[in-house]
């Protein structure tokens, strides 16, 4: 099997990079080349060094998506993206990425299926940003999709074109609107939503952090884990248990930022909760008011997809998988 990964210099292309290496047949059999790219040179596991073929390349160069179709991967996992803080205040790189990046790519497989016939397994990242506020509480599974940012509006008629390509048998594509990735490896960034994982990762190392809003905040959640496994779980399912509705909600925890940090005290202690300090942001309070709260993911549940079902576990993936089992630094 030939697989192309798009955005694999990423955080979840790194992690589901990483879970390949330790099962290097969990994307379905084994892996004759595993291209991975990204505007980044994107790392290869030594136990990958055979297979993989790492490149740098720019989805939204005019041409590129058609060098990366050129082998015919028969896997496709599609993850670049210009996250929605950066999509909201650079319009032109937001469209040309997020939209005509993926036009292009999914067009690139069409061409190339007009030669001799083709038709790979199309996985997409989306986002729970496709769809706006107002909601109810628990937004179920049909939803109608009303975004209120750039990136949840590029994300959406990805969406829509990923259906429609698979309804023509261009590809068998899956959308996985994911839930927001807690807690995020690495370093506290700038994203909004940045905080819901700062207050539970810099205390887990004994560092401070902030919590720029009101414990009472809730949202929608799963692991870097849970993440990893609902792509290898949507190249590898029966696609014709879906019908035609491709893009499905992810499961998570709905959970409140006082939640985040009670489970927090119960894994971490009480010493590690006294790490976050409280300084309202008006302008991230702003911003996470319109934010959704809670889903109703039973379709994807029912078609096999799994995340955790308490906050607590959220940590512990994050104390095993990054902190080598050790809390405090
Ligand atoms: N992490 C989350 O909480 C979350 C939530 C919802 C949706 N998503 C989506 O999941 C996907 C992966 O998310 P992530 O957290 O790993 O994001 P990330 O920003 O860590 O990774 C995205 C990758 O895409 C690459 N990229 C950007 N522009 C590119 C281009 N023109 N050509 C090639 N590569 C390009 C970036 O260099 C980056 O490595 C994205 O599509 C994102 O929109 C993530």
């Amino acid at each position: 099997m030939k697989v192309l990964i798009i955005g694999a210099a990423g955080m979840v292309g790194r992690k589901l990079v990483e879970r390949i290496a330790v099962e290097p047949e969990i994307l379905g059999g084994p892996i004759e080349t595993l291209s991975l790219v990204d505007v980044f040179e994107p790392q290869v596991p030594a136990s990958l060094a055979a297979i993989a073929k790492p490149g740098t390349v720019d989805l939204a160069k005019p041409g590129v998506a058609e060098q990366l179709i050129a082998d015919r991967p028969d896997l496709i996992i599609h993850l670049a993206a210009i996250v929605s803080g950066q999509a909201e205040a650079d319009f032109d790189l937001g469209y040309a990425v997020n939209l005509d990046g993926t036009r292009w790519l999914f067009d690139a497989i069409r061409t190339e299926g007009l030669k001799e016939p083709y038709c790979p397994r199309m996985v997409f990242a989306s986002s729970i940003a496709v769809f706006g506020a107002p909601f109810p509480e628990s937004i179920p599974d049909d939803f109608f999709t009303t975004p209120l940012t750039s990136y949840g509006t590029q994300k959406a008629i990805s969406e829509l074109l990923l259906a429609d390509y698979t309804r023509r048998g261009i590809f068998d594509g899956v959308g996985i609107r994911l839930p927001t990735i807690c807690i995020r490896p690495g370093k506290p960034n700038a994203a909004a939503s940045g905080f819901f994982s700062n207050i539970l990762r810099e205390p887990l190392s004994g560092q401070e952090a902030v919590l720029p809003v009101d414990e009472s905040v809730r949202h929608w959640f799963a692991s870097p884990r849970s993440a990893v496994g609902f792509f290898t779980h949507a190249s590898t399912m029966d696609t014709s248990l879906i019908g035609p509705r491709r893009n499905l909600m992810m499961p998570g925890i709905s959970a409140t930022v006082g939640e985040e940090i009670a489970a927090l005290e119960r894994v971490a202690g009480p010493k590690a909760a006294a790490l976050i300090k409280r300084e309202a942001d008006p302008t991230i309070q702003g911003i996470v008011a319109g934010w959704a709260r809670c889903f109703d993911a039973t379709r994807a549940r029912e078609l096999g997809f799994t995340a955790e079902k308490e906050f607590d576990e959220i940590i512990r993936i994050h104390i095993e998988d990054e902190l080598d089992g050790k809390i405090g630094g």
